[in-house]
């Protein structure tokens, strides 16, 4: 079985879980890079705000040939209680079709179920199928702590989907 680990992170933290996952998995891993500035408290307003309107944002890369594939995995930061406009887009624009799904997203937090919900109907209407998902909170943790409760996760999944 082939698997993709697509991601997008501004900080870091899905970063580490999406890593963590490639290397437990034996998975290609993937970064989507949102050209948009998402640095500075000004660029933070302005994301939060495309985040909750769902808006598009240019992404790299622009297209992705996914026919290899069985098993994607697809992450993202919570923004908004809703998933990263760049993640958002990826799913708009590749093609999924057939395709089993991973989810999961990282937040300080709170509006991770949601932001799960939202990419769910949006890859099931693209005839998608998903597996599973999970969220992690990142709040006051560091590195290792999400590497280690991602190893958690993994065991459960390993046991339940692979
Ligand atoms: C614009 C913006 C909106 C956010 N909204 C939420 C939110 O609704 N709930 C939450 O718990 N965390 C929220 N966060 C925090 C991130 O989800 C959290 O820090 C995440 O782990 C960051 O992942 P990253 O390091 O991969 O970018 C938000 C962060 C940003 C920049």
């Amino acid at each position: 079985m082939k698997i993709l680990i697509m991601y997008y992170s501004r900080t870091g933290n899905t970063e580490i879980v999406a890593k963590t996952l490639s290397s437990q998995l034996f998975g290609d891993l993937t970064k989507i890079k949102d050209y948009k500035e998402r640095n500075g408290f000004k660029s933070r307003i302005t994301s939060a705000i495309d985040a909750f309107r769902e808006s598009k944002t240019k992404i790299f890369p622009e297209e992705m040939d996914l026919t290899d594939y069985d098993l994607i995995c697809v992450g993202t930061p919570v923004w908004t209680a809703n998933p990263s406009p760049a993640i958002v887009t990826a799913i708009d624009t590749y093609d999924f079709k057939g395709k089993d799904i991973i989810l999961f997203a990282t937040m300080k937090n709170m509006g991770g179920n949601k932001a799960i919900r939202r990419m769910e109907e949006k890859f099931q209407a693209r005839g998608a199928r998903i597996l599973s998902s999970f969220t992690i909170k990142t709040q006051d943790k560091n590195s290792s702590q999400i590497t280690g409760e991602t190893l958690n996760i993994i065991k459960y999944l390993k046991s339940k989907i692979l």
